[in-house]
């Protein structure tokens, strides 16, 4: 018999459900995005996050069962995102879940975000041909939150080797994002407009060597000197866009890699919502010794699929009861 899981998504700016069979399958998948409401602010603002999810997370939960055709009674289990994320973002989703899971006798299963990422690779996707990760599995998680370096030995089994001392990969494009005025989020403005330039001049990289942690802040501070004219007069914003993107895509690709190699992976996985970069996708499997995996971009950013598919594979360890509470700085 085939498991049905709800996976509920609500840990930062975007309202989340899709219904996953057995892991792998997407029966649907619904996503109902918050930026424009953050963009005049230039990033996201809890308060106003938190009150979105409120208004929507029913409907967005109702799509996701009729687009599955799916009742409560066929579902294996309501999985939701207990953190890490903001705070009130998370207790809408969470006391949604708790509510639903309870009312209709489902079983309740509270997923860490950062994991549920990794578990996007595992996801069938209509016209890509299927192939399992296999294990160990080096994981790049680059977001809006985190730059994390793990090593997936089993379901369950991690190894985190490296993380950001500063900014997020993801936070980086998006402060760049703003210094060149394109906008938030900056991720995907930063890939369009650099999308054929080249970097005339070569913005920093930070090795870290012999360290497989990350640094983006010089590289910001970089970027916002060259705007303010201080090396020279101000590059075209493309231009700008295009260093400081080849920079990024640089330091992550060769770091991932090395440390793939370094440590025996059998594969590569690459998620969060940097990972729809299409120059990173293409250095990584350049560079990388072993396959790449790398979800469509839908799947990258944040989603209720890849919630369902990691309480899936953990269904017995992320098994949560009726007292399960959101956990803003859960460390992984
Ligand atoms: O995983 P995600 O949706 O949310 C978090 O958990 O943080 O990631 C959002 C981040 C934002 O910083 C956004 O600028 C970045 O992912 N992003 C991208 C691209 N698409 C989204 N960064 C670079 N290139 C993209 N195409
Ligand atoms: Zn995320």
């Amino acid at each position: 018999m085939s498991a049905l899981i709800l996976g509920i998504e609500t840990s930062c700016d975007e309202t989340a459900a899709a219904v996953v069979e057995d892991g792998r399958v997407l029966r649907s998948n619904i996503i109902a995005s918050q930026f424009h409401l953050h963009e005049r602010y230039g990033g996201v603002v809890p308060e106003v996050a938190s009150r979105h999810h409120l208004e929507v997370i029913l409907q967005v939960i109702d799509a996701a069962l009729a687009e599955a055709g799916c009742a409560w009674a066929d579902l294996a289990g309501v999985a939701v995102t207990a953190g890490p994320g903001l705070s009130g973002a998370l207790l809408v989703g969470v006391n949604t879940a708790k509510t639903l899971a309870w009312a209709h006798g489902r079983p309740l299963l509270g997923v860490n975000h950062l994991e549920a990422h990794l578990y996007a690779n595992w996801i069938e996707v209509a016209g890509r041909p299927y192939r399992e990760p296999e294990l160990p599995a080096l994981g790049l998680i680059v977001s809006g939150g985190h730059t994390d370096l793990v090593l997936m030995r089993d379901h369950g089994v991690y190894e985190r080797l490296g993380r950001t001392r500063d900014d997020a990969a993801g936070e980086a494009f998006d402060k760049v994002g703003r210094l060149l005025g394109l906008g938030f989020p900056g991720g995907p403005a930063i890939e369009r407009v650099a999308r054929g330039h080249r970097a005339r001049r070569r913005l920093p990289r930070a090795w870290l060597r012999n360290s497989d942690d990350f640094s983006f802040s010089g590289l910001k501070t970089a970027v916002l000197h060259a705007v303010r004219g201080e090396e020279g007069p101000p590059p075209p914003v493309p231009e700008l866009a295009a260093a400081f993107q080849e920079s990024v895509v640089d330091v992550l690709s060769k770091k991932a890699a090395a440390a793939a190699a370094r440590e025996g992976a059998r594969s590569l996985l690459l998620s969060g919502g940097v990972a729809a970069n299409g120059p990173l996708r293409e250095a990584l499997v350049e560079r990388s010794p072993v396959p790449v995996f790398a979800p469509p971009p839908v799947l990258c950013t944040d989603n209720g699929a890849m919630i369902a598919a990691c309480a899936h594979f953990r269904f017995e360890d992320v098994r949560a009861g009726w007292d399960l509470d959101a956990r803003p700085d859960w460390r992984w």
